[in-house]
């Protein structure tokens, strides 16, 4: 039992776990219980020696330390309350008394804990304790209040009612019956951070007087106070402007043509769309004018810059930027080979390929390459694209490439399917391409163009010129 795991107490939680408690005030056998003097009213049935009894009755709790566990997870769960320290949900070591819960507020009575429940409790404590709520309790009113508003009347109703027939009990049943129904809030609407047990286990903090564990979170939450913030006039701007633009290229928002294939059953949305397509369509290259991010995400648009690139003789960046993607993204096994190939490919002093960022920037990278790990180019990789993205990707807008593949691409005829021939598609449906021989493909003709696309060797190329001559 010391060895359990929060999780593990599920399997005794339930009818086991409420027979023991029936066992445990069984009149002869259980836990003794006497009457106790606490502020001025004798309460009734008060237990004190739990763990004795428990050691005594179950061979499983036959230490200490075991009895004790078991008896903070009663407590925890609210079959057992503490009558001191009421929001202690633990079982003390020294002589507190606690009292046995009333089968109606035992957890596994699935009543649900409402919160208009809790609301009309907080009110009739309110009412009796003059305004004088506790803290937490003070602050789970105000929540509550704000949001039943539109029922608050009731709820003090029903609060004032309950509060004078319990004016008409006994002072002993009174108090009692209001240790009860506290206990019963306590598990399960527990003050600021403390949890329920009943929502994560007995393990979770349901002692308030210890600390919190600060961890990770902590350190997650301190990072996000400390980000910088935008206005929220400049963030909705933002959005507005971002939804403006892709409004048209969402196919919930606009229709796609020629026609949604879910919808139409005719498939001509995909074949125009296929990520290597020879023409594209027109929203297609459209889109690749949002960004320079949704140009290279767009493995066409990708091919076009390449084109563009080629022209000007620069293509040396977005090799550099498609190789760190594949360091990124590919096998663990061929990380140390490829970081290598980039290093004489890109960094190295004299390289056939070699990239100009800025010194720091390519300090770090050679360094970091001596133990290449995936996002060890990430700097440099920021590096280049935000150079693309200034220069290079404006001037490929402007160029004749862009405006050419503008001019050459598809608009399709919207489909205007009558329901006989919509019928119709639906018995033909195709069973498409399997997405491996997609992907086969495309394989394929990555490998053409990365040959077609290899790096001229200057030197080859002089020596034929000189050849030439
Ligand atoms: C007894 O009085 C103390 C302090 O005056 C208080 O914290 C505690 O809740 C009271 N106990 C009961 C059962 O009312
Ligand atoms: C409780 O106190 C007793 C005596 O002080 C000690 O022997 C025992 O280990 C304690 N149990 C726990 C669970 O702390
Ligand atoms: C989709 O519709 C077009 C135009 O009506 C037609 O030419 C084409 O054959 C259809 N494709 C399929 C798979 O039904």
């Amino acid at each position: 039992i010391e060895n359990h795991s929060g999780s593990d107490w599920g399997i005794l939680f339930g009818s086991q776990l409420e027979g023991i408690v029936v066992e445990m005030q069984d009149p002869q056998v259980g836990v003794k219980g006497s009457d106790q003097k606490l502020n001025v009213t004798t309460i009734p049935h008060v237990i004190a020696d739990i763990k004795v009894w428990m050691t005594g009755n179950f061979l499983l709790l036959n230490s200490d330390k075991s009895a004790h566990v078991f008896g903070t997870m009663l407590v925890a769960y609210g079959y057992i309350y503490p009558l001191q320290n009421h929001k202690k949900l633990v079982m003390s070591n020294d002589t507190s008394l606690y009292r046995f819960q009333t089968p109606y507020f035992w957890p596994a009575q699935k009543w649900v804990p409402e919160d208009s429940d809790y609301a009309i409790y907080l009110a009739k404590r309110n009412i009796r304790k003059k305004g004088m709520l506790e803290p937490y309790e003070q602050v789970h009113y105000n929540h509550l209040h704000e949001w039943l508003n539109h029922k608050w009347d009731f709820i003090v109703m029903q609060a004032t009612e309950q509060y004078k027939a319990g004016k008409e009990r006994k002072k002993a049943d009174r108090v009692v019956f209001d240790c009860q129904e506290r206990a019963y809030w306590i598990v399960n609407r527990p003050p600021r951070q403390t949890h329920s047990a009943l929502d994560c286990g007995p393990e979770r903090l349901i002692d308030p007087n210890k600390d919190e564990v600060t961890g990770q979170y902590n350190i997650f939450y301190q990072q996000a106070i400390m980000r910088s913030k935008v206005k929220s006039s400049v963030s909705l701007g933002a959005l507005v402007k971002y939804i403006t633009t892709y409004k048209n290229h969402d196919a919930f928002l606009a229709p796609c043509l020629p026609s949604n294939p879910w919808q139409t059953d005719n498939d001509s949305y995909w074949t125009l769309n296929m990520r290597r397509v020879d023409v594209p369509t027109k929203m297609r290259v459209e889109r690749w004018s949002f960004s320079l991010f949704e140009l290279l995400s767009d493995l066409r648009g990708r091919d076009d810059f390449k084109i563009f690139l080629k022209k000007e003789f620069s293509g040396e960046n977005l090799a550099f930027w498609e190789a760190a993607e594949e360091l990124k993204w590919g096998t663990a096994s061929s990380m140390s080979t490829k970081a290598e190939t980039i290093f004489k490919t890109f960094l190295a002093p004299g390289a056939p390929r070699w990239i100009n960022i800025d010194g720091r920037t390519m300090g770090l990278t050679v360094k970091g390459l001596e133990h290449p790990h995936r996002y060890v180019l990430e700097a440099a990789q920021t590096h280049v694209f935000l150079l693309m993205k200034k220069d290079t990707f404006f001037r490929y807008l402007k160029s004749p490439v862009y405006k050419d593949i503008q001019k050459k691409a598809r608009n399709p005829e919207p489909h205007n399917f009558s329901p006989n021939q919509l019928e119709q598609n639906s018995l033909n449906r195709g069973v498409g391409i399997h997405p491996i021989i997609l992907w086969q493909q495309e394989e394929e003709e990555k490998a053409k163009a990365a040959a077609a696309s290899a790096p001229v060797d200057v030197k080859a190329m002089m020596s034929k010129i000189d050849r030439k001559k």
